[in-house]
């Protein structure tokens, strides 16, 4: 296991995943997940698989700070995913969810400066 293979593969299931939501939201009519949906695709699937392009096409070794960016990034999508769901399904109080949705946000936050950190250090 290393940087590429994790943030390629749990790309793909994010998905996956968001895939099987938005088919639930087209076969039921309830639009009410489009926001959760949306981060599944993107921040879950689309960046993770860009990542791992990222990592693989400019050679980026499987350093400290690509184990880290890989971590902040795949438990913020995590919390930030598992938070929009409670939120928009109204199963917790916003009050309560709005602070760790706040701290996921910085999570995917720092894997996006991590990621710009090792880019600035390759030769392009
Ligand atoms: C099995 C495939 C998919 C299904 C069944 C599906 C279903 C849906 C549905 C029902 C909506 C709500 C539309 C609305 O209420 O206006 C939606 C919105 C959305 N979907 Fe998907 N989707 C699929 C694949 C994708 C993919 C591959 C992406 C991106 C990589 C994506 C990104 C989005 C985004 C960003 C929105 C929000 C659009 C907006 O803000 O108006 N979806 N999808
Ligand atoms: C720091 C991380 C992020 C935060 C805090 C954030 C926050 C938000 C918020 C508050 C909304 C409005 C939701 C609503 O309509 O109620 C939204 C919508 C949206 N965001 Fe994000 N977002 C983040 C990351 C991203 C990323 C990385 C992408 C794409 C790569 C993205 C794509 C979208 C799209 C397409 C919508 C419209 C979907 C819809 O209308 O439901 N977001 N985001």
């Amino acid at each position: 296991m290393n940087p590429i293979r994790i943030n390629l593969t749990l790309g793909l299931l994010w998905l996956l995943l968001g895939m099987l939501l938005g088919e639930h939201m087209g076969r039921t009519g309830d639009h009410g997940q489009m926001p959760t949906h949306a981060h599944i695709m993107l921040l879950g699937g689309v960046l993770s698989i860009s990542w791992a392009v990222i990592y693989k096409v400019f050679e980026i070794p499987a350093g400290l700070l690509a184990w880290v960016q890989t971590g902040f990034h795949q438990v913020s999508t995590v919390v930030m995913i598992t938070g929009l769901y409670m939120l928009y399904g109204h199963m917790a109080e916003e009050a309560v969810l709005g602070p760790v949705l706040g701290l996921s946000a910085i999570g995917a936050v720092v894997s996006v400066l991590l990621v710009l950190v090792q880019t600035l250090r390759t030769k392009v």
